[in-house]
């Protein structure tokens, strides 16, 4: 498959998931020479937490000593195929008879990237006693392959039954009308619930027109929800108000990289800067392909050479995640702030950043958590797929990685094997794009169960979140998993019954 893609990690990431080894992603960076890493590992970056002022142009890093913690986690003496990952960051086996979700004519819609509605500040509503989600989603019987989904990704949308364990998701259809929407596929974003029945789609807008070079903008539109006794719909979307697009300043553009990642705008209110609104994204540090040169603070104290970790290719791993500030009460201008995370060096995406802000012991904590790849690490580094996190004082910190090293939830994945080894663990693409919603739960969709490809939602399972750690809590559901695509709500809605 050529790189026609918009991402060399979407591209990767499909190919693994598809359990293929094809180089669309090895054909985007050098292959993988040796870094030189050291045998003992070293401790990880010490990160204060220390909140900044969301205006300044701190960010924090997610450094290589950080990440190389993930692998001195793991298990060297499990056989072959075995998870290594510690059981508190792994998430439960789903079963590989999972159903799947379908349309009014019971076809199967595929399914990934899910968002449930909520407010701004990650509460999930019902609305007139109906739970509602948005999904990515492609056409399982257009000719495509599961794999060449996103360059046919649209959003549809899917109610049921508020909190009925044992409803299942009534496909509503596309969310937006057939056209008048910019550009050629739609990917992930957020859906607020404002005042009334007023909502407010955060999304990105894809133009693979080239698609070679791709352009993505962070889009706005609005519209209403509606509800009655048969369901969920929507009226509006009428503009579509391009809020968005890298500057090449602080966030990579087409032009220095056409494998570059922007996308998946999470807005939210900070209860330190009441009245502003704001919004995290995935970014990659600008600088022109090939061009960056990996530094100290990239390394931490990993015991590597700065110039050979360049010279390996690490340096064409540039993940970070944004933020943007709103200019307006309408949220319909924005402008960059500096990134909060810098992965650079050490992961090409940070994706699907979110902001979970916990009050603890009087203090507000901020979560940050970002979904990534085994494919996107750079030379000499290992990780699942899964969820990664990050704590802090404030919007703006010196982060410090849950867990020591980041991540929070992967599947169940052997670090010893390369992530393509043909022995590798059957479900370490089972699942991804995982969310993190009230009271711990996670919801993802599945990927690739023991060879069974899903585009479906997975088993809803929880995490315990307790200060810089985080465990999977396995005495709930069956063995700590859920029901398929369980996304209750917190928080209710009464509109007019129409
Ligand atoms: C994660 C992701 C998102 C993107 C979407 C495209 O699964 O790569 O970052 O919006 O998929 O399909």
């Amino acid at each position: 498959m050529p790189i026609t893609r918009t991402t060399r990690h979407v591209v990767a990431s499909v190919a693994v998931a598809a359990g293929t080894a094809v180089a669309l992603g090895a054909a985007s960076r050098p292959a993988a020479a040796a870094a030189h890493t050291p045998k003992v590992t070293p401790p990880p970056s010490v990160h204060t937490q220390v909140a900044y002022d969301p205006e300044q142009s701190f960010t924090s890093k997610w450094t290589r000593a950080d990440a190389m913690q993930i692998k001195a986690q793991s298990d060297p003496s499990v056989s072959p195929g075995q998870s290594s990952l510690p059981s508190g960051q792994t998430m439960p086996e789903i079963p590989k008879d999972f159903p799947t979700m379908v349309d009014q004519n019971g076809k199967q819609v595929w399914v990934w990237d899910t968002w449930p509605l909520t407010d701004a500040q990650g509460n999930q509503y019902d609305y007139n006693g109906w739970n509602v989600i948005f999904s990515l989603t492609a056409d399982s019987n257009a000719g495509y392959s599961f794999d060449d989904r996103h360059v046919h990704a649209k959003i549809g949308y899917w109610y049921r039954k508020a909190n009925d364990k044992n409803a299942r998701w009534t496909y509503g259809g596309l969310l937006f009308p057939k056209t008048g929407w910019p550009g050629t596929a739609q990917w992930s974003g957020s859906t607020r619930i404002e005042d009334g029945n007023n909502i407010n789609v955060f999304y990105t807008a894809l133009d693979f027109t080239d698609r070679n070079a791709p352009i993505a903008t962070i889009t706005n539109t609005k519209a209403h929800i509606h509800a009655g006794k048969d369901g969920v719909w929507f009226t509006g979307f009428d503009t579509f108000t391009p809020l968005l697009q890298p500057d090449g300043v602080l966030y990579q553009n087409v032009k220095q990289n056409p494998y570059y990642n922007f996308r998946d705008p999470f807005t939210f209110t900070d209860p330190a800067h009441p009245g502003k609104t704001y919004m995290v994204f995935e970014g990659n540090t600008a600088s022109r392909r090939e061009d960056y040169k990996c530094t100290q603070g990239d390394l931490g104290n990993s015991g590597e050479d700065s110039s050979s970790v360049t010279a390996s290719g690490a340096n064409f791993q540039l993940a970070n995640v944004g933020l943007a500030e709103a200019d307006n009460s309408d949220l319909t201008k924005w402008h960059f702030l500096p990134p909060i995370l810098s992965a650079n060096c050490v992961n090409d995406q940070t994706e699907r950043p979110q902001f979970v802000i916990k009050k603890d012991h009087g203090q507000y904590k901020y979560y940050l958590f970002t979904i990534s790849h085994a494919s996107t690490y750079a030379a000499g580094l290992r990780g699942p797929d899964g969820v990664y996190g990050f704590v802090g004082n404030g919007i703006r910190s010196d982060f410090q990685p849950l867990n020591s090293g980041g991540l929070a939830l992967g599947n169940p994945t052997d670090l010893n094997l390369a992530p393509l080894d043909p022995q590798q663990n059957g479900r370490a693409y089972q699942a991804y794009s995982h969310y993190v919603m009230p009271g711990g739960l996670v919801e993802s969709f599945i990927d690739n169960v023991d060879g069974r490809r899903g585009g479906t939602l997975a088993p809803t399972v929880k995490l315990n979140i307790d200060g810089t750690s985080t465990s999977v809590d396995r005495s709930v559901g069956d063995n700590g998993l859920f029901g398929y695509g369980y996304i209750p709500s917190n928080m209710h809605r009464q509109g007019p019954w129409e």
